[in-house]
């Protein structure tokens, strides 16, 4: 297993391009099994996520072409993808795929909508908290489908296709809001999808559906409303850029200090990060070119917040903020409040001297002076980089490991970093 090692206290000045966003790519790469026509995908990342999802696809029978690079694209353009699933081969997701990626039980929407069935594993994924399905279920037993759970699998049928309804969320959720709309645009009918989520990559995903012949209103907002058509056509889309990933960068640039443009950033995505950024000490200013993070000499001060659904402060950049808040000058107060089991980076910062005391679902964050590298262990996805930037902080050196944890989120972060001057290097494993 590959380990990276950071060596702490270089500033970062410099340009990082930002990709295409990861939570958007992957519904979008899931809505091609909606037509028998080409989806083609642009800004695709990189990223073990993205592949697992590809060999989850091409099961179901999707045909995936990558084009192949262009004269003048660099590296860090993202990939174009073309999907085209004809005919579904399979309805069937099985355990051994569904099992390392959560986000791929989501096929269960469109195959129930294009093929009346579907056998799909109960997810795995991130091990934040118990992330049930039921929500899910629930969506998809309002559009007329009948759902059995055997042996760790949902049986799903609508012999007579689906049926548009109102679907009321009791609570805001990302999956199942896509799972709704993926399955709804297909239904016969008007569905309306009340205290749906409002993130950008539903945003996203309803604006390709659009473009592939479907009938939305309310895109951006939390009641989406649908009309059902007979069937959906190919189109060309490109994926939004990542404001995970762009929030993090963020906190890399205010930890170590410096001055970092963030390419194509989107500065409306980030508007609850930019304003914990600024409460913290560090300057964001959105340009014509993406969003330039500075912070010279400034100390940094605490914050109090909770994570919210959009558009509030993002749970999946929590411990990336918690990691910044380490060396603040004071105690910060953070709450988790979409997911209950968020703070396996805790212990780990703690081996570099951060000051964390758990309250149930608040974290107490006392700033110190200073941060030292120690061997720590990638947890999750976002725990993970939030070692990196605590890491990029801390004097002498951190080796992380289990680092696949980073790949399935972050496309060459090593190499973004240390073109900005960060002193970090991936170790191959054996
Ligand atoms: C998505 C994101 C993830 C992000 C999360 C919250 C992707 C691929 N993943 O995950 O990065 O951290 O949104 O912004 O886009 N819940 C239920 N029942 C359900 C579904 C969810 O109780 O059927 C709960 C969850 O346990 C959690 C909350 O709802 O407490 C929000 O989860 P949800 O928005 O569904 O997260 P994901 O879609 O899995």
């Amino acid at each position: 297993m590959d380990k990276i090692r950071i060596r702490g206290g270089n500033r970062l000045n410099g340009t990082i391009q930002i990709s295409g966003a990861k939570n958007a790519a992957l519904p979008l790469m899931i809505v091609s099994l909606l037509t028998p026509e080409t989806l083609t995908l642009s800004n695709v990342p990189r990223l073990a996520d993205v592949r697992q999802l590809q060999r989850i696809l091409q099961n179901h029978g999707v045909d995936i072409m990558v084009a192949g690079k262009r004269p003048g694209q660099n590296g860090m353009m993202g990939d174009v993808k073309q999907l085209s699933a004809k005919t579904i081969a399979d309805t069937l997701a099985p355990y051994e795929l569904v099992s390392k990626m959560r986000a791929s039980f989501w096929v269960l929407g469109p195959l129930l909508a294009r093929c009346g069935e579907a056998k799909v594993s109960l997810p795995g994924g991130c091990a934040i908290g118990t992330r049930p399905v039921d929500m899910h279920l629930h969506a998809m037993e309002k559009l007329g489908a009948e759902i059995e759970i055997e042996a760790g699998y949902v049986i799903a049928k609508a012999k007579h296709g689906l049926k548009g309804a109102h679907i009321k969320f009791d609570k805001v959720s990302v999956g199942a809001t896509h799972a709704a709309l993926m399955a709804s645009v297909l239904a016969q009918g008007d569905t309306i999808i009340e205290n749906a989520a409002s993130e950008p990559e539903i945003g996203d995903v309803a604006e390709c559906l659009v473009k592939m012949g479907a009938q939305i209103e309310g895109i951006h907002t939390s009641t989406l409303r649908i009309r059902g058509v007979t069937s959906l056509h190919g189109a060309e889309h490109r994926v939004i850029p990542d404001r995970i990933e762009a929030g993090t960068y963020a906190m890399c640039a205010g930890m170590t200090g410096g001055d970092v443009l963030l390419k194509d950033a989107n500065a409306g995505h980030l508007a609850a990060v930019i304003d914990v950024l600024r409460q913290a000490g560090v300057s964001a200013e959105p340009t014509n070119e993406g969003l330039k993070i500075y912070r010279n000499g400034q100390a940094l001060t605490p914050v109090k917040l909770d994570t919210q659904p959009y558009p509030g402060f993002p749970t999946d950049c929590q411990a990336q903020l918690m990691a910044l808040m380490t060396k603040a000058n004071g105690t910060s107060v953070i709450r988790e409040t979409i997911f209950e089991n968020r703070f396996m980076h805790v212990q780990e910062l703690a081996r570099l001297g951060a000051d964390i005391t758990l309250h149930g679902d608040t974290a107490e964050v006392h700033g110190v002076k200073k941060l030292t590298g120690a061997p720590v262990m990638a947890t999750d996805l976002r725990a993970s980089v939030s070692l990196v930037i605590a890491a990029l902080a801390a004097e002498g050196e951190t080796m992380i490991n289990r680092v696949y944890h980073l790949d399935r989120g972050f496309e060459t972060l090593e190499d973004k970093l240390s073109a900005c001057g960060a002193d970090i290097a991936r170790i191959a494993g054996n």
